[in-house]
């Protein structure tokens, strides 16, 4: 966890939000190499669950959305977390997360169920604060997880009538604009709607870096079906989702299927993917997908007398459709790819002692890898750096290329491992001559000379593969 930490910190992937200011709990900011990465991750969802499909369709919606979807949807009245604070210390925390660790299963449990399992570990005098150890906690009691806000109100304050919410999942715009779409699209059933964009959540306990932040991106895609096709619909997005990791260089044996025994009471199925994020010490949710029954039309058309259902032509058949979602973080998958990449070897020559230097690099697939390749003149004088930053110029209309003529070649090739780029090219004096490169695989360090003339397609080739 410290490394990755140290990593993200140090080399301009992730900063605690407001450090200047002491800080902001649960909020986070993404430097030039966390950018970078981040949008290589939501363009690998986009290209595997829109590009690749003919069957579902992008959607952009607004975060701010009338205060009705969240009635109808129940996150007003029900998306809520059981918190118990510590009188003494004043830490907060997850009821249901605190019981988890004695083995008690209480997730989406009753308030009187946790507490009465509570009250039993107080007796046992086994409760106390996770922070300061002292046995004065509070019983369990609701804490919503809904942001609120007061946009487009005429009166400051947050009263019930002038409430606004931030979103606090983006699949809320999806069935909003499922009438739109598919009165300006047309799509046959069945078909998906897939969006990226930021959700809000009050959480109780955000720690564990960005795993659990207040403010973070989701990638959720709804597919809407006929309700006979929900089975083999639901394990056709199970085995495509799975892959996907397995296509970016994750291993099986870091993944998990976690089957939820405990359903929402509209849900037929419900999985989550999980990977074993070494950082955090185990199996943690990366990914739900769950077959979601007809739930959300249905309560959207109650609550808006808007009616979503539909005609099939063929069939003659008018019905409500059901919904298969996946749902990701971009945070969460982006980590779970550090995690799997970060790695330190042993490198050059054995010191007097038996040791040797340690690289640090980030093994990342190189689709995800925030920047492509380095252009690294071996001598700072003119008659290098000028060719080097032309090929910077030729280079950079393809992909994010770095520039970098400061210091030792070898403390160069180290900051570029850091950060996972997958190509590094040293123009050398020999260069001048014989116009060729000398190009490092940041895996392997082996290093192979290319012709310049052939270097922008033997670096697309690389690249692709
Ligand atoms: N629409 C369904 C939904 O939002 P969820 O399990 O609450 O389901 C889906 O969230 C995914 O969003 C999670 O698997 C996780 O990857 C991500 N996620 C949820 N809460 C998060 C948080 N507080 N911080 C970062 N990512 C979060």
């Amino acid at each position: 966890m410290e490394k990755i930490v140290s990593l993200c910190k140090r080399r301009g992937f992730i900063f605690p939000s407001s450090e200047i200011y002491g800080g902001f709990s649960g909020v986070y900011d993404y430097g030039h190499y966390g950018t970078l990465l981040f949008n290589n991750v939501k363009e690998a969802w986009k290209k595997s669950v829109a590009q690749e499909r003919l069957d579902i369709f992008l959607l952009d919606s607004a975060i701010f959305m009338h205060p009705t979807t969240w009635k109808a949807s129940g996150h007003v009245d029900g998306f809520n977390d059981p918190q118990v604070d510590c009188r003494k210390c004043k830490s907060r925390f997850r009821a249901d997360h605190m019981l988890e660790a004695f083995g008690v299963q209480a997730d989406k449990q009753t308030l009187e169920f946790i507490n009465g399992e509570l009250d039993k570990l107080r007796a046992e005098k086994k409760l106390v604060c996770g922070n300061c150890k002292s046995a004065d906690l509070t019983s369990a009691k609701v804490f919503s997880l809904m942001v609120k806000s007061n946009l487009g109100s005429p009166v400051d304050a947050l009263s019930e009538e002038n409430v606004v919410y931030l979103r606090p999942e983006t699949c809320g715009g999806i069935y909003l604009e499922y009438k739109n779409t598919v009165d300006s699209l047309h799509p046959k059933l069945p078909f998906g709607i897939a969006q990226v964009g930021k959700a809000f959540r009050n959480e109780i306990v955000a720690k564990q870096f960005v795993f659990r932040t207040r403010e973070f991106e989701q990638m959720e895609m709804q597919y809407f079906h006929h309700p006979k096709d929900t089975k083999a619909i639901f394990d056709e997005w199970h085995a495509y989702r799975w892959n996907f990791y397995l296509d970016y260089g994750i291993p099986h044996e870091k993944l998990n299927w976690y089957k939820h025994e405990k359903l929402a009471h509209y849900a037929s199925d419900a999985y989550d993917i999980e990977y074993n994020y070494a950082m955090l010490g185990g199996f943690k949710e990366l990914e739900g997908i769950h077959a979601r029954g007809d739930w959300d039309l249905s309560q959207h058309s109650k609550f808006s007398g808007q009616d979503l259902s539909y005609f099939d032509e063929a069939t003659k058949e008018r019905f409500t459709p059901h919904i298969v979602e996946t749902s990701a973080g971009v945070a969460r998958m982006a980590l779970a790819f550090l995690d799997n990449a970060y790695t330190e070897e042993e490198v050059g020559e054995a010191r007097e002692d038996g040791t040797k230097d340690i690289r640090a690099v980030l093994k990342l697939d190189k689709r995800l890898a925030p920047v492509k390749v380095a252009i690294l003149p071996l001598s700072k004088k003119e008659e290098l750096t000028t060719p080097a930053k032309e090929l910077w110029k030729t280079l950079s209309k393809k992909f994010f290329v770095e520039y970098d003529d400061t210091q030792s070649i070898g403390k160069r090739y180290r900051r570029q491992d850091e950060i996972g780029t997958p190509y590094c090219v040293t123009v050398d004096f020999d260069t001048l001559t014989d116009n060729a490169v000398t190009v490092r695989d940041r895996d392997t360090m082996t290093q192979e000379r290319v012709p310049l003339t052939n270097l922008t397609q033997y670096l697309v080739e690389k690249l692709e593969k």
